[in-house]
């Protein structure tokens, strides 16, 4: 017999109240926190790695919602023998106009190491500064070390305005 009456040893009696009190045994308690933690562990580093995930790996779509762009430079304002790099969706193309009159469009990213791509009028035709790579007229690589053609785009000019194409 205990001072507070019941048998077994003062121990005893304090683990069973604490025990029977909340309903739960302390395995469970810990059970439950160690499911809890993990949980806010595993949201925690979901949280972290989400964004750097979608930073090196970006989403596609806005690139291939773009089939076609009206230029932000004018046919008036584009003369023979003349080219200008613009922006069609997130990637450079170069849109010019030949000696002879004609406006075509081609990816403006060199095929060798991605540099843009730029016209030379001395030369009438594309040139890439990097490694000193040459483009015809046509977009296809002549000489230096570019291993591909331009990819061409369509072209149109409807008045003044200049509509690029990606060919399909
Ligand atoms: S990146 Fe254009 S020639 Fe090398």
């Amino acid at each position: 017999m205990t001072e507070n009456g019941s048998h077994g040893t003062p121990g005893q009696a304090g683990r069973d109240s604490r025990s029977s009190g909340s309903g739960r045994s302390p395995a469970s308690r810990r059970t439950f926190l160690d499911r809890f933690l993990g949980t806010a562990f595993g949201g925690l580093v979901a949280a972290v790695t989400y964004p750097v995930i979608r930073y090196i790996f970006p989403p596609r779509e806005a690139e291939a919602a773009t089939s076609s762009v009206v230029a932000p430079v004018k046919a008036s304002q584009l003369p023979p023998n003349s080219g200008r790099i613009i922006r069609f969706g997130t990637k450079p193309v170069i849109l010019l106009r030949t000696p002879g009159g004609e406006l075509r469009c081609f990816d403006g990213t060199c095929t060798h190491l991605a540099c843009t791509v730029q016209y030379r009028e001395d030369l009438a035709h594309i040139w890439c500064a990097c490694h000193n790579g040459h483009y015809d007229l046509h977009g296809r690589n002549i000489a230096g070390p570019p291993p591909r053609p331009l990819p061409p785009f369509d072209v149109q000019a409807r008045g003044d305005d200049i509509i690029v194409t990606r060919r399909t």
